[in-house]
């Protein structure tokens, strides 16, 4: 039997881009340019399986080559907001994404990005590397204590669980979150977090607020003005989750007016373009969207759309099937 043809959208780490080739007949990306429109429509209309990332826009267009060969489409990313999955299941296009093995590496980014936001870790470096630092003082660039401090999330998912682990266990921080949807009471126990009847009342209290909810509709531009007119005027806002879950217009306001103290951002309503004004702010950590972005993590990542895809070539269940 001849092996399933597919296609990936970008390079993927060695070891995972081995077993593609050693178990499909795989189109790969060596130039690691992203794909036009047209060459995604003929990914769709010359393959079994397509493996876009969370950056490839996959809407009805994208699949719309007659006939259409494609049959499943392995999304490499746990988010998968890049996809239509209406029109996908429209054209009978089964969807897996990559849950659980990111889950550790974004949680890590997300505290990296909240102690460095806190302790002015960015700003310090480049005053290091411009040369203009004179030598320590007592008041020499104060940030702010994380440890002992209460962290809101917003979101308590998988993502925002291991985030509250770190948070709790490892710097003693009171912790408490808005999900429409909690965990069951055991999960969280063990992490002592306190679940709040809205995301008001996160804001109104936390010190630092994370944002891990998925970007739906319903969640677009959910940090609103009125939601950072909420916040503590010394709080900081964390986010590795979306970038359109966040008002970015609303949060340079903020910034600039000072109703916030700072943000951590790893991801941008309209990636790879930055708001400029952030770009000019002190008080803002700015990262290029790295929050799985650990060899590791990466190379799970592609192993599991490789699963994902072995299952439906099977004809079984792919295990992360979400449409
Ligand atoms: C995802 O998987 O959704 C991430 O944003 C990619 O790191």
């Amino acid at each position: 039997m001849s092996k399933p043809k597919v296609i990936v959208t970008r390079r993927w780490p060695q070891e995972a881009e081995a077993r593609l080739r050693a178990l499909f007949d795989v189109t790969l990306n060596v130039d690691d340019r992203p794909l036009d429109r047209a060459a995604l429509q003929r990914a769709f209309r010359d393959h079994d399986a397509v493996f876009p990332t969370v950056t490839d826009r996959i809407d009805a267009e994208a699949m719309s080559a007659e006939p259409l060969r494609a049959r499943l489409i392995g999304n490499f990313g746990v988010g998968f907001n890049n996809i239509d999955v209406a029109a996908a299941k429209a054209r009978g296009l089964v969807v897996t994404n990559t849950p659980e093995v990111l889950t550790d590496a974004t949680a890590d980014l997300a505290m990296t990005l909240l102690l460095m936001t806190a302790r002015r870790a960015g700003e310090g470096e480049r005053h290091v590397r411009n040369k203009e630092w004179s030598g320590w003082r007592p008041t020499h660039m104060m940030g702010t204590q994380v440890t002992g401090k209460t962290l809101g999330l917003i979101g308590l998912g998988r993502i925002g669980r291991a985030m509250a682990k770190r948070a709790s266990h490892g710097f003693d921080m009171r912790v408490i979150f808005f999900d429409p949807f909690p965990p069951p009471a055991e999960a969280l126990q063990d992490l002592g977090a306190e679940r709040r009847e809205s995301i008001e009342s996160v804001l109104a209290e936390a010190d630092f607020v994370s944002l891990h909810c998925p970007a739906t509709p319903e969640n677009f531009n959910l940090m609103n003005a009125a939601r950072f007119a909420a916040m503590k005027d010394d709080a900081i806002l964390v986010n590795t989750a979306r970038g359109d879950v966040v008002d970015e217009a609303a949060l340079v306001r903020a910034l600039a007016d000072g109703r916030i103290a700072g943000a951590g951002l790893d991801v941008f309503a309209r990636e790879p373009a930055v708001t400029p004004e952030l770009l000019a702010m002190e008080n803002v950590v700015l990262l290029p969207h790295l929050g799985s972005a650990t060899r590791e993590t990466r190379t799970a990542m592609g192993l599991r759309v490789i699963e994902n895809a072995e299952a439906f070539f099977a004809g079984k269940e792919p295990r992360d099937r979400v449409a």
